[in-house]
C-alpha cells in the first residue's frame, strides 16, 4: 500500500530525458497498483524544494504538472497513496513539507504514536496542513534537523526513527542537501536500485525496473542514504549495515500490458508460463524433487509433525488447496489460517511445526506479523513468495519462490496458480523426504503437472465462450459459487474475484453446506456457478455435486457449470457448461479457476470498471 520512488542522478548521467521528474513519474506509473487515492512528487530545483500533488489517480498529477510544471532537477521523490490517516484529498496527498518548506517527506505505513507526537509538536508551536500521520513525521524530522540532528539529514532521520512506532518507509529530501535522498524502513517495503552515476529507491523493484536490474534489499530498522554514486546503509543508531544485492530476473516488458486491455487479462493469459516457470528446475530427469534452494535441513523437514499455512485473501485459498494435496501425499496434518486471526488465538506451536506462509507480495503486514510470531514461538518458517527482495522471505527460515513474474493487477490471478503449483512442489518434496510416496508415484504426478500449462492454454483458447457468458449478465447483482473438496477453495476464489473487481455480491460455499442455510438465498434466476469434480476416480463426489446442482435448479437458479471434459451428465441440469481438460482431482484447481477469473474480468469490463485498480483496494497490504 502506497508506492514510493526516490531518485538521484549526476549531471549528464541521468536516465530520464528530463531528469528526476521523468524517472520518478515512470516509477509511480509502475507502482500505481499499490494505491491510487492520490499522487505527488517533490524535486530539488535551483530554488529549493518544489512539490505538486493531487487527489485521485496519477493522471490527475500529470495534468497538474502540465498546467504547473516543475523545474528540471536531478533529485526527486514521488508517492502514490492508499489512504489511511486522512481522506484522499489534495491536502492529505504526499509529499508533506516541513522546516519552512525546505524539507519534503513521503511515507508508506502507519505511525502508531502519531497522535502523541502531534500533540507534542503542536505544544512546541508547530502547525499542520493535513490530517496525516506522515506530516507529523515530516515536522518531527524538520524539528530534529534544525536542532538535535545538526542539520544532517541522515543523522536526523536516525533520531526521528528512534521516536516513531509502527510501520513506515520514509523518504526525505532537504534543500540544503541536493543530490541526497535519505530513506528509512521498519515493517514496510523498500529496495535500492543501483545505476551508473544515479541511484534509485522503490517500494519494490518495479519502481525502477525501466532503469536498472541491480537491486539491494534492506533489513529491518535500517536507513539508507543515496547519492548519484553511493548508497550507505546504517541502523537507526548510525551503525553501518550491509544490504544484500540481487539481480531482478524479469524486465520492464514483463510489467506491460502486451496488447491486452488490462493487466489482469494479460496476467490470466500469463498463467501457462507462471505454472511452467514455477515447476522449472525443481525436479530432475528421474522425477526426483530437487529443492536445494530450501534453507531448512532435509532431516528437519522430514521430521515435522504439523504444517500451518498462513496467508490472506487469494493466497489463503491457495493454502486451502494445498491442504488437500499435502495431507493426501504426505500424511501430515495441515491447518490453514488467516494470518490476521492466527496470533490472537494462542496457537499451539513447537519445533515440529512448519509454518508455510503464502504471499505474492512478501509484504502483507498481517502475514509478516504472523510469521514473526510463529518464529518467536519456535516454529520453522517457510515462505512461498513471488517477490524477490521482500520482507517475508527474508525473515523466514526458507523460501520457495513462485516464478509468476510481476503481478500488477490488484486482483491476483497468475500468482494464485503459481502458489498452488509451489505448494504441490513442496508437498511432493516432503512426501519424498518422508517416504510417503514411491518415486514412481511422484514421477507420475510430476508428469501430470507438466501437462498443466498446455491444459490452461486450452482453457484460454476458449476464453470467448466465458466472455460471452459474462457479457450476457451485465445486470447480475448476486452470484453464488459452489464447490466441494478442492473445488471449494476454487469457488471461494471465483467469488472473491467477482466481488473485488465487478463489485457484485458473490459468495463461495462448500456445496454440501448449501442445505444447512445458504440454499434459502436461491431465488428465480439466481446465477450459481458450480465447480464439479471429475466423474472419474475413487473418491468421486461427482454425483453428490450433480445432486446439489439439481437442488438449486429446482429452486429457480441459473446453473453455470465448470466440469471436466467428457462429463456430459451435467448437461441436463445446466444453463451453461464449460469443460476443462481432464486432470487428476488434486490438480483440478489449476484449470477450474481460470474460467472464473475470465468471467470476473470480462464482467467488470462490461460494467465499465477499472479492472486493474478496483475501488478501495490496493495491492500489497502493508497495514494491519
Ligand atoms: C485478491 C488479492 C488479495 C491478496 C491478499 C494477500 O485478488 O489479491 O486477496 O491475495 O491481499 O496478498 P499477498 O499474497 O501479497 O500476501
Amino acid at each position: 500500500m502506497c508506492g514510493i520512488v526516490g531518485y538521484v542522478g549526476r549531471p549528464g548521467k541521468t536516465t530520464g530525458d528530463h531528469g528526476a521528474l521523468d524517472v520518478v513519474l515512470e516509477g509511480l506509473r509502475r507502482l500505481e497498483y499499490r494505491g491510487y487515492d492520490s499522487a505527488g512528487v517533490a524535486v530539488l530545483g535551483e530554488s529549493g524544494v518544489e512539490s505538486r500533488k493531487k487527489a485521485g489517480k496519477l493522471v490527475n498529477l500529470i495534468n497538474e504538472l502540465e498546467a504547473n510544471p516543475l523545474p528540471e532537477s536531478l533529485t526527486g521523490i514521488g508517492h502514490t497513496r492508499w489512504a489511511t490517516h486522512g481522506g484522499p484529498s489534495d491536502n492529505n496527498a504526499h509529499p508533506h513539507l516541513a522546516d519552512g518548506g525546505k524539507l519534503a517527506m513521503i511515507h508508506n505505513g502507519i505511525i502508531e504514536n502519531f497522535a502523541d507526537l502531534r500533540q507534542e509538536l503542536l505544544a512546541a508551536g508547530y502547525s499542520f496542513a493535513s490530517e496525516t500521520d506522515t506530516e507529523v513525521a515530516a515536522v518531527l524530522l524538520g524539528d530534529i534537523y534544525a536542532h538535535a540532528g545538526g542539520r544532517d539529514l541522515a543523522t536526523s532521520m536516525q533520531l526521528a526513527c528512534q521516536r516513531l512506532e509502527g510501520a513506515f518507509t520514509l523518504l526525505a529530501v532537504h534543500e540544503d542537501q541536493p543530490g541526497v535522498v535519505v530513506a528509512a524502513r521498519r515493517n514496510s517495503p523498500l529496495v535500492v536500485g543501483l545505476g551508473e552515476g544515479e541511484n534509485f529507491l522503490g517500494s519494490d523493484v518495479s519502481g525502477f525496473i525501466d532503469f536498472t536490474r541491480r537491486a539491494v534489499e534492506l533489513g529491518q530498522d535500517q536507513i539508507v542514504t543515496i547519492t548519484p554514486d553511493h548508497h550507505a546503509i546504517t541502523d537507526f543508531y548510525g551503525n553501518p549495515a550491509e544490504g544484500t544485492e540481487f539481480h531482478v530476473d524479469w524486465d520492464a516488458a514483463a510489467a506491460e500490458k502486451g496488447g491486452f486491455d488490462s493487466f489482469m487479462e494479460k496476467e490470466i493469459f500469463d498463467q501457462p508460463a507462471a505454472v511452467a516457470d514455477t515447476l522449472l528446475g525443481r525436479y530432475d530427469v528421474d522425477g526426483r524433487m530437487t529443492l536445494d534452494e530450501l534453507r531448512i535441513d532435509a532431516s528437519d523437514l522430514a521430521g515435522i509433525s504439523k504444517i500451518i499455512v498462513l496467508a490472506c485473501g487469494t493466497s489463503a485459498y491457495a493454502g486451502s488447496v494445498a491442504k488437500y494435496a499435502i495431507e493426501h501425499w504426505c500424511r501430515i496434518p495441515v491447518e490453514v489460517e488467516l494470518s490476521h486471526e492466527f496470533r490472537y488465538r494462542d496457537p499451539i506451536l513447537d519445533a515440529g511445526t512448519l509454518i508455510v506462509s503464502i504471499s505474492q507480495s512478501g509484504e502483507t503486514m498481517d502475514t509478516l506479523m504472523a510469521v514473526r510470531y510463529a518464529k518467536e514461538q519456535g516454529a520453522k518458517t517457510l515462505s512461498i513468495c513471488n517477490t524477490n527482495g521482500s520482507t517475508i522471505p527474508r525473515e523466514s527460515d526458507a523460501v520457495l519462490y513462485t516464478h509468476a513474474g510481476p503481478e500488477i493487477a490488484v486482483a491476483s490471478t497468475k500468482a494464485f496458480l503459481a502458489q498452488i503449483t509451489a505448494t504441490y512442489v513442496l508437498g511432493l518434496y516432503l512426501a519424498q523426504l518422508r517416504g510417503n510416496l514411491f518415486s514412481g508415484q511422484i514421477k507420475d504426478i510430476l508428469a501430470d503437472l507438466q501437462d498443466i500449462p498446455a491444459k490452461i492454454q486450452d482453457v484460454l483458447d476458449r476464453a470467448d465462450v466465458i466472455k460471452e457468458l459474462a457479457r450476457s449478465m451485465p445486470d447480475a447483482t448476486s452470484v453464488l459459487f459452489l464447490g466441494r473438496h478442492v473445488g471449494y477453495p476454487v469457488a471461494m476464489e471465483g467469488a472473491l474475484k467477482l466481488k473485488e473487481i465487478a463489485y457484485i455480491h458473490a459468495e463461495g460455499f462448500a456445496a454440501g453446506e448449501l442445505k444447512h442455510g445458504p440454499i434459502a438465498l436461491i431465488d428465480d434466476g439466481q446465477p450459481v456457478f458450480v465447480v464439479v469434480p471429475s466423474p472419474r476416480g475413487r473418491h468421486s463426489l461427482h454425483s453428490k455435486v450433480v445432486s446439489n446442482i439439481q437442488e438449486v435448479r429446482a429452486r429457480g437458479a441459473k446453473t453455470l457449470v465448470i466440469a471436466e471434459a467428457g462429463d456430459e451428465a451435467v448437461r441436463d441440469y445446466a444453463e451453461f457448461v464449460f469443460h476443462v481438460p481432464e486432470t487428476p482431482t488434486l490438480l483440478m484447481p489449476l484449470l477450474a479457476t481460470v474460467p472464473l477469473q475470465l468471467f470476473a474480468c470480462e464482467l467488470a469490463s462490461v460494467k465499465g470498471f477499472d479492472v486493474d485498480q478496483p475501488r478501495n483496494l490496493a495491492k500489497s497490504v502493508t497495514v494491519e
